[in-house]
């Protein structure tokens, strides 16, 4: 295997010492870079961009080329899953993402087949392998999958959704359908992150992007049960070296504490939780991900760079700490913009690392 040359991204995770504070940026590949958007025309639609191996380890590695990052994270979505399920998914221009068949009632939760990983996801699985191979030992690979509770809101509700009117409708109406449901997504999610920990990812992250749209007891049992139950069933070394696992649910603030229990490495944050004080609530038992608003990089040079050093400052002196946007950059944000905070987090992090 070749040799990690920079694995600052691995060692903040683990709360091993580092020079500088680490970066990525959640939706690093994507529309905001004009290549992205040339590379996803030629491969048709997204989904064929997805689905193509080096069109799409083409675009994983785009930001690397621009910016100084300290990861490359896959590039897919966290919809696949639900598609290798035969709900049918596509997107319609400026619309998000939509299926053909919603799951509403128990015989559609019964109908579900639980996707083997190898062969209805090989193209996920065989993007991973060439990546790995193409960033020669670079930076690390991260590999991702949608929360159980995320996934489902997108199957029930049949995409994207504000209020969640029918999933909600199943979490208070027939509860144990939903449990089920969320069994199979968390057997489906385990052995897909599982599968991509063998082709080559080198941590993985959940996203739980809509756990904060439920209540406390509403999230401990419906979404944070069913990552900690992934969590434990994950390969947590490969290749000689450990495989940290971060878990993000966006406004999960408030469950810090909760989060923290779970048995993974690392927590993301959104903006809207000060890291500081999460620090201390945690007591340095996971590593912090987060936790810049992304919607920062529409001010100036340097409001941005304000930013990072007031984020550097809250998390303060040592390692634990990954830098990152609390939630996905802009389709509009100024690259030159995400240049300068990637560089910011470098230059302004090593007085906290002496
Ligand atoms: O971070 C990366 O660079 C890796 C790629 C990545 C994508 N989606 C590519 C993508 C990752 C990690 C995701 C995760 C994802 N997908 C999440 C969780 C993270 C989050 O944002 O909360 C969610 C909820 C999805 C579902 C999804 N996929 C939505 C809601 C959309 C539409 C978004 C929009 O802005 O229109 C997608 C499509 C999608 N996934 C795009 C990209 C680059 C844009 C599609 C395009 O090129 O037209």
């Amino acid at each position: 295997m070749t040799e990690l040359k920079n694995d600052r991204f691995l060692r903040a995770l683990l709360r091993q010492p580092v020079d500088v504070t680490p970066v990525w940026m959640m939706r690093q590949a994507g529309r905001y870079l004009p290549e992205y958007k040339a590379t996803r025309a030629q491969a048709g639609s997204f989904m064929d961009l997805c689905m193509n191996p080096d069109l799409a380890c083409e675009v994983t590695i785009q930001p690397l080329e621009r910016f100084d990052l300290d990861a490359a994270i896959l590039f897919s979505d966290i919809l696949t899953i639900p598609d290798a399920m035969n709900l049918g998914l596509y997107f319609e221009e400026g619309e998000g993402p939509k299926f053909k068949k919603t799951v509403r009632t128990q015989a559609d939760v019964d109908a579900l087949p639980i996707p083997d990983p190898e062969r209805d996801l090989g193209y996920v699985m065989n993007a991973v392998k060439t990546i790995r191979h193409e960033l020669n030992g670079r930076v690390p690979l991260i590999g991702f999958s949608g929360s159980p509770w995320t996934l489902a809101t997108y199957m029930v509700e049949g995409g994207s959704s504000k209020e969640f009117r029918h999933i909600k409708g199943m979490l208070y109406g027939q509860p144990d359908t939903l449990h089920q449901l969320l069994e199979k997504l968390a057997e489906s999610v385990t052995s897909y992150l599982n599968a991509q920990i063998r082709a080559g990812a080198q941590a993985v992250q959940i996203f739980d992007t809509w756990g904060g749209a439920l209540s406390t007891p509403a999230y401990l049992e419906f979404s944070l049960k069913y990552m900690e139950q992934i969590v434990h069933g994950l390969i947590r070394e490969h290749e000689g070296r450990k495989i940290p696992v971060i878990l993000f649910t966006k406004n999960g603030g408030q469950w810090i504490e909760h989060i923290a229990a779970a048995g993974a490495d690392a927590v993301g944050l959104d903006w809207t939780t000060e890291l500081g004080s999460v620090r201390a609530r945690t007591k340095g038992r996971v590593a912090l991900q987060g936790n810049m608003d992304p919607n920062v990089l529409f001010g100036s040079p340097a409001g941005i760079k304000a930013e990072v050093a007031r984020i550097l400052d809250s998390y303060g002196y040592g390692s634990g700490h990954v830098f990152n946007l609390g939630h996905g950059i802009n389709q509009f944000a100024d690259p030159e913009h995400a240049k300068v905070f990637v560089d910011a987090v470098h230059e302004l992090s090593a007085r906290y690392h002496r």
